[in-house]
Formats: structure tokens, sequence, C-alpha cells
């Protein structure tokens, strides 16, 4: 037990902030937790028709691990290493439409399905080539027309997603399209990890959101734990910006103005009755974090209201209290505090999932 949470939150202590301060426990952190999980990759436009190749770099500033979609004639997709097997220059450099990867240093071949197909001047070598000369196959998998992919995954996609889809399976998620007018990436200047414990509270919205906590119901804001993350339910106060909930779905009756899932570690799926903000938190140091929001767009009519109306304003207004926060924890008088029994319960649930990632 690495950083001794209790399993009883109302005999626990928070993570101590050595865990938020120092470089050591970053690094890591990186295959203790984020190569062993599923990061969001984009939707299936990336490779839209056979032929296309899309080189991306996977959880960029952290894992940095250099991946490649490709879609073969087949039209079967395909994430593969982009590490070339001779001596590892890149492969794909630039998306484009190909017949195969040629890496250019020095002509080694592969087909779009990452197989070994030929190199120059290679007569002569012993036991060559074999399936250590293909391209490396990256486990990913495909949700409504999103792509994740994990290097060491420690659980299955649809194991990772099965609350979220059980609960809103209901909605049309191929409909859903990106706005890419509205994507927006922050740099918050504080760990990745004070950037979650934010987000998994709604004990600091009447604090800090004066205008979110005028849309939502706060005594009737509702968490539920997860095996592998938390949902948090915003009700609203009147009947402006709630789902149209369809009697299939297990909240029909209620008026819900926000679904918000986080999927440990960093990955947030905030549904807005005008569609879905996917929020990446990015660790790209242990002082450092990127966070992109990823509009998909549903119900363009309903984006003004409710809940879901001016995300911009409630990620500025935590990003001050997360930079907050992480200048506070260098304090010598400060190391650990105690959890709100009634409040934040999600919060030392994550605290716990991180505490079993290092067991
Ligand atoms: S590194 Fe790719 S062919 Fe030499
Ligand atoms: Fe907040």
């Amino acid at each position: 037990m690495p950083f001794d949470i209790n399993s009883s939150i109302a005999n626990a202590s928070t993570l101590p902030s050595a865990f938020y301060q120092s470089p050591d426990w970053f690094e890591r952190s990186k295959e203790a937790i984020f190569a062993k999980s599923w990061q969001f990759v984009g939707d299936v436009d990336l490779v839209k028709v056979p032929g296309a190749v899309h080189p991306f770099v996977h959880l960029d500033g952290c894992l940095d691990e250099p991946l490649v979609l490709t879609r073969d004639t087949n039209d079967q997709v395909h994430c593969l290493s982009n590490v070339c097997t001779h001596r590892g220059m890149l492969v794909a450099e630039s998306g484009g439409n190909e017949r195969f990867l040629r890496c250019r240093y020095h002509g080694r071949r592969f087909g779009l399905d990452g197989c070994f197909q030929s190199m120059p001047e290679f007569e002569g070598v012993c036991n060559f080539p074999t399936a250590a000369d293909n391209l490396a196959k990256v486990p990913f998998g495909q949700w409504g027309p999103w792509l994740f992919a994990s290097v060491n995954p420690s659980m299955s996609l649809e194991e990772m997603l099965k609350p979220v889809v059980d609960r809103l399976g209901w909605m049309p998620f191929n409909e859903f399209r990106l706005d890419a007018s509205r994507c927006r990436d922050y740099v918050v200047r504080a760990h990745w990890a004070l950037y979650v414990d934010n987000y998994l509270e709604g004990f600091h919205i009447p604090f800090i959101h004066a205008a979110l906590n005028q849309a939502i119901d706060y005594d009737n804001y509702l968490v539920e734990l997860l095996p592998s993350g938390v949902l948090q339910l915003a009700h609203a106060k009147s009947d402006e910006g709630i789902f149209d909930l369809p009697t299939s779905s297990p909240d029909h009756g209620q008026r819900i103005s926000a679904y918000y899932y986080w999927l440990f570690p960093n990955l947030m799926l905030n549904f807005y009755p005008w569609g879905l903000s996917i929020n990446v938190v990015r660790p790209v140091g242990h002082d450092r974090t990127r966070v992109s929001f990823i509009p998909y767009v549903w119900r363009e009519e309903l984006r003004g209201e409710g809940a879901g109306a001016d995300l911009d304003r409630v990620e500025r207004e935590d990003e001050v209290v997360v930079e907050a926060v992480h200048k506070g924890l260098k304090s010598r008088f400060y190391d650990r505090g105690r959890y709100s029994v009634a409040r934040e319960d999600s919060v030392h649930h994550f605290h716990r999932l991180i505490q079993s990632a290092f067991e």
C-alpha cells in the first residue's frame, strides 16, 4: 500500500502531496497507470477510405509512443507501431492515402496491415524476414464513431465503456459530428491528478461556479462509483436544458441536464442534451497538463442551454483553483487532508484506484 488510503472514507486521508509534486512518481505513473489505460485517438473519419494513413503520437508528452492508423484495401482499420523494424525510423511521417508504408531511410516496405513486404540489399541475411520484422499491432477498438488505443491494456475497451453503454445506449452515437471549430486545448500548470480530483466532486460548484450553480440542483447532484470510473449526474432546477429521455432510459421521467463520466485515469465523457464533450487530460510533466475539449454535436439547436452552455467559463474557473492547489501542495505545512463523506466519495475512489495501480 504505497499511499495508505484507508478503504473506509470516514477514516481515510487524501493522497500525500509527494504524489503530485515528485517527478519520480510521475515517471512511475507512465507505465503503472497510463500505459495500461485506453486513450482516445479520434473518430473513424481519421481513416475514412481504404488507403488512408494517419500517424499520431499516443499520449503525446507522457507515453510518447509513435503509432499509425491505417485502413487497408479490404476496408479493415489497423493500429500499428509507427517505428520501422530496421533501425527505428518513423515510418509514416504525414497522413495521406497510400498503397503501402515505405520507410524513407533505407526503403523497407510494409503492407497497410503492418506486414513486412520487402527490403533492399538484404540478401544473405539469415532467418529473415520473421514476424519480428512486421510492424507491431497495437490493441485498439471502436465505440460508435470513436477510436481508442492502448499499448498494454489492463481491461478490455468494452469492459471500460460498459457502464456508459448500459445507461446511454439509447443515444444515436453514430450521428454525433465533430465540431472542429470549437475544439480547445487548455494548458494547466498543475499535476494531472489535481485536475481530475477537482472534476470528480460537485462539492466546489456553489463556491467556484456561480453560473453553473444557477442551472443545476446542487442538493440533487448524484454520484455513482463505477469499477473503473465515476458518474456524476446533474439534475436541472427548471425544464430548460434537460434531456428528452426515452422510456428505454433508466432515468426516464427525471430532469437531467448532464451526465459526467470520468473513466480512469484521464478520460471524461460529458453528455449534454446537445451532444458530447470529450475531455482528455494529458499529462505533459509532473507540473503541467494539457486538457483537450473535443465537442461532438448531436442536437445543435440545444447548444446554448443548461449545464453544457458555457463550458469555457467553467473550465477557466476550474483552472484557477487547480493551479492554486498545485502551489499550495508545495507547502511544508501541508501533506494530506480528510474527505467529506457526503461529497468526496468519488475523489476517495480515484485515490484508491491510483493506489491499486502501484500495488
Ligand atoms: S530504418 Fe527503416 S529502412 Fe532503415
Ligand atoms: Fe469545477
